[in-house]
């Protein structure tokens, strides 16, 4: 694979029917650590990206939670899009398909195949909720598998038995929906000729776009023969209209990969400098990288290529799959309480560890990759901190304390630096090869070096005796020196301490090429810690909140009925902040109420709360808590309340809503 000058890289388009989960994470934090290194070796590359918001699921999915289905997948892409930032991926463009750009370009390509009389339209027959006057999608039907007869089989797969067979075929066939039974209906459908293009896409495989287990992917499907492609789906459905219909809209599947095309027209309006034409004419040079999940490899290898060269666009020119993210070797799932929301990860732990382990892990094949905590925390706290980290933290204080913060001007260890610069090449190649969990490999092996030398040299010896100060500035700046280019070779996956050491290193932002030439002479800050090894209490919490998020709802929480959606606005008009409880008392004549003074960082106030009934006011000392600062002060009979304290409740019983101990009072929650 040789690296274009200009490039566009997509990771797949998260569905926008719920946050994203570590699974989604993989694949953003393979694409972005490619991404990233491609722009430190200086080459041109944009990054889209966007939520797929169409679909039966999205449509069913919002009306249960009372929403426009336009509603839910605003707000979603919204959370998708903040989500990525805090793991750092770097998006250009995070869109959704639900776009007018996303409408036109898929009638744009719908068109030109229908001239190329590339579209056919059958009658079919399907399995139809008449409670909820739907055509059901395969796994909204569940039934009796005809072959072993196993009970609760989904759509078209029996999980007992693995047979595939058509959905009509499921024995007392019930509707997932509403448990009515399905009766069969006849539609008339639109259907892409996939067939039409066999000899296009058999070439297209031979000519080196894909993974070798992909490749032989293909060939089976070639083998098994291409099938026509059903592209449209039948009203009440979340979708584009199809052009001349008024109850047909194109299958989310066709709009899907149109919406990567789509982020990128939305991103070229923001930025005018950018020529849509120059990436997606068919005769383009720049680069179109495609990662994604095994599981979509059919859409993007087939039907992908296919739609855009019919319709005379330009074709990817590599796809990359990855494989699923299992967790403790178990299959992601709420059942096995294996099921970790991203945000849920990051109360617990920085998401530069988990693009670390990814990295450590992830390979170009299309493996499954499993995430042991054990081993997470093991790899983070002795390979990432102990071993890299601590090359800086044993050596930096010297420079401070013994030569006003100043690299020595002349290198002494050229060959080892050499060793260093030269290793970079090879952490290059494989960086561009996806082969991730090697680079990791060498940079470690690197870091084992640069340790075994400070080993033998002894530095925090020779300081003792003053006729060696000398060879303690050499040392220093010799480990400092290999340090840099570590964090040049991480830079891709850890980009905030990338950040950070460019500070403490007073450098500009390190480019590839900067490990050729040492950092000398120069003088660099007083070293602060970067990273702190994993505390194990982090991860029991992450699985214990996991294993709580995974359970079915409690009663407590069911029973309260739920109150009416809020806009952000709305929530963003009240000022949560934590606050330190400094004295809490009980109040003559108060049968329910305590008086608590709290700090709030800035001020101290006085607020009545109705909690007596639950806590003593002896525990109560010295807990932070939520109050909610801008609640307009009370007058009471025992004086003023200025804001209210926030308890969780069933109804009885009442539970604190504490912070953490380390939060500073005055805080805002949100
Ligand atoms: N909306 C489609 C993709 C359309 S692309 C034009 C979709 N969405 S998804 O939300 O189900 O998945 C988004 C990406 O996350 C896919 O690449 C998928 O393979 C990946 N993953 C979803 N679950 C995953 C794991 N458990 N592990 C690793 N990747 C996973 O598919
Ligand atoms: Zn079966």
């Amino acid at each position: 694979m040789s690296a274009s000058q200009k490039m566009l890289v997509t990771y797949a388009l998260p569905y926008a029917n719920g946050p994203l989960h570590l699974g989604h994470l993989v694949g953003m934090i393979q694409s972005d650590i490619w991404v990233r290194f491609q722009k430190m070796q200086g080459y041109h590359c944009l990054y889209v990206c966007g939520s797929d918001s169409h679909g039966t699921p999205i449509m069913i999915n919002a009306e249960k939670m009372g929403l426009s289905p336009e509603k839910m997948v605003t707000d979603i892409t919204e959370d998708h899009k903040r989500t990525s930032q805090r793991f750092h991926i770097e998006f250009d463009n995070y869109y959704t398909t639900h776009s007018p750009e996303n409408q036109k370009l898929v009638e744009i390509i719908f068109k030109r195949h229908m001239d190329a009389g590339n579209i056919a339209k059958h009658t079919i027959t399907q399995f139809f909720d008449p409670i909820k006057a739907l055509f059901l999608p395969d796994r909204y039907v569940k039934g009796t598998c005809p072959r072993c007869h196993a009970k609760d089989q989904y759509g078209d797969y029996c999980e007992a038995c693995s047979a595939t067979y058509a959905v009509t075929e499921l024995e007392n066939p019930v509707s997932a929906l509403t448990g009515a039974t399905p009766v069969q209906k006849d539609s008339e459908h639109y259907f892409f000729k996939l067939p039409n293009y066999e000899n296009f896409l058999k070439q297209w495989t031979k000519d080196n776009h894909l993974q070798k287990a992909v490749t032989n992917k293909l060939n089976e499907w070639f083998d098994a023969g291409l099938k026509e492609w059903d592209i449209s789906r039948d009203a009440p459905y979340f979708g584009f209209l199809i052009p001349g219909e008024d109850k047909k809209y194109f299958y989310v599947w066709l709009d899907a990969p149109i919406g990567y095309m789509a982020s990128f027209k939305n991103l070229c309006e923001r930025k005018k400098e950018l020529d849509f034409d120059e990436y997606w004419r068919a005769e383009s040079d720049v680069a179109l990288y495609h990662f994604i999940g095994k599981d979509i490899m059919y859409f993007h290898t087939l039907f992908w290529p296919a739609l855009l060269h019919g319709a005379n666009y330009r074709t990817p020119t590599a796809i990359f799959a990855h494989g699923f993210l299992t967790i403790r070797g178990q299959k992601m799932s709420k059942s096995r309480g294996t099921f970790i929301e991203a945000r849920t990860y990051l109360e617990h732990l920085p998401p530069e560890y988990l693009r670390y382990y990814c990295a450590a892990k992830l390979s170009d094949k299309v493996e499954d990759l499993d995430i042991n905590f054990e081993d997470f925390t093991n790899r983070v706290n002795a390979d990432l901190v102990g071993k890299c980290i601590n090359i800086a933290s044993r050596t930096a204080p010297f420079i401070t304390k013994y030569f006003s913060g100043k690299l020595k001007a002349t290198l002494d260890e050229p060959a080892l630096y050499q060793t260093f610069s030269k290793t970079g090449d090879d952490i290059a190649n494989l960086w561009q090869a996806l082969r991730y969990s090697q680079a990791i490999k060498q940079i470690m092996l690197l870091a084992d070096l640069a340790n075994q030398y400070i080993d033998e040299k002894k530095p925090w010896l020779l300081i003792k005796d003053p006729t060696k100060r000398e060879n303690v500035h050499a040392i220093a700046t010799v480990s400092l020196n290999l340090f840099r280019l570590l964090m040049i070779y991480l830079k891709p996956v850890l980009p905030i301490t990338a950040i950070a050491v460019e500070d403490f290193l007073k450098i500009k932002a390190l480019k590839w090429q900067d490990k050729e030439s040492p950092l000398l002479g120069h003088v660099i800050c007083e070293f602060k810690p970067l990273l702190q090894r994993i505390d194990p209490t982090h991860i029991e919490r992450l699985t214990m909140m996991t294993e709580q998020e995974n359970k079915p709802l409690q009663s407590a929480t069911t029973s309260t009925p739920a109150k009416p959606m809020i806009t952000i606005d709305d929530f963003n008009k009240i000022d949560l902040r934590v606050a330190s409880i400094l004295e809490a008392s009980h109040v003559e004549g108060a049968e329910k109420l305590l008086c608590l003074k709290v700090d709030l960082g800035t001020e101290t106030r006085q607020i009545f709360a109705g909690i007596k009934s639950t806590f003593q006011p002896a525990t109560l000392v010295g807990k932070k808590v939520v109050i909610v600062a801008n609640l307009a002060p009370r007058k009471m009979r025992f004086g003023v309340s200025e804001g209210m304290v926030v308890v969780a409740n069933d109804g009885e019983t009442l539970w604190l809503v504490s912070a953490d101990d380390k939060t500073p009072p005055g805080a805002q929650v949100r």
